[in-house]
């Protein structure tokens, strides 16, 4: 199976995100990025094109969660664009996540990565409970909602490292999980909580890790991403 360290590329513009990526044109390894909300609605679907032409995986991550037609729309404007992965809410239901994939679905069968978002990690069990009132542990949902996405043929959900066991204990081991909250031994936590190495995701059985800080705000960002393919993927 195909592992790999994604750059969340959390900057608030084009011009940024590309000087960002300038450094990399000589990588013979070129970096899967992750484009979020913010770049997307200021740049729109250029940014994700002008990205791609250099030769880059992108995960396009805009959490998408609406009626299942509207979801499924604008997945195949999202598949057009050939991003190589993105994702929805599982909340949205079985039926959407069904119906997202549909969209995402080109005529000759091929289409990008479509993952699943469980719980958010800013959301805790109490408020999960008081403001959500979704009853039961936030493990059990998070399963409960992973194995959603696993009965309506997605590829994986976003999780902690810490929960891909668990995870792909209940959907497959082909199931994949697509972890953040990675962190060098040495380096600074920021407001992640619950951290993990590059290899101790390898050893908790990520399939993608999420990193972006430890790489991007780094004074030798190639560098950074080099230590982490090497620690992720040895
Ligand atoms: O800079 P840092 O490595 O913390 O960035 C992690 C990225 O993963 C950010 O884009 C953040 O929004 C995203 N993310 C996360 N935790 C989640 C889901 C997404 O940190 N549960």
């Amino acid at each position: 199976m195909k592992k790999d360290v994604i750059i969340a590329c959390d900057f608030d513009c084009a011009g940024q995100t590309l000087r960002f990526l300038d450094m990399f044109r000589d990588e013979p390894r070129k970096p899967f990025v992750k484009i979020g909300m913010e770049l997307y609605y200021a740049e729109g679907p250029d940014i994700v094109r002008a990205v791609k032409e250099r030769g880059h995986g992108v995960f396009l991550d805009l959490k998408l969660h609406d009626i299942p037609t509207t979801v499924k729309k604008a997945m195949a404007v999202l598949s057009r664009l050939e991003v190589d992965m993105c994702n929805v809410h599982a909340a949205g239901t079985i039926e959407m996540m069904k119906a997202a994939k549909e969209g995402l679905t080109r005529a000759d069968g091929t289409r990008p990565l479509l993952i699943a978002v469980t719980q958010l990690t800013s959301t805790s069990e109490e408020r999960m409970h008081s403001d959500l009132m979704i009853q039961g542990t936030l493990n059990d949902v998070v399963v409960h909602y992973a194995r959603n996405a696993a009965e309506a043929g997605l590829d994986g959900v976003v999780c902690s490292p810490l929960e891909s066991g668990i995870i792909h204990d209940a959907c497959g081991k082909n199931f994949l999980t697509i972890t953040p909250g990675v962190r060098f031994a040495e380096g600074e936590v920021a407001d992640q909580v619950r951290v993990t190495t590059p290899a101790r995701a390898r050893e908790l059985g990520s399939d993608y890790i999420v990193v972006g800080r430890p790489i991007t705000a780094a004074p030798d960002p190639v560098e950074a991403y080099r230590r982490c393919v090497s620690e992720f993927l040895k």
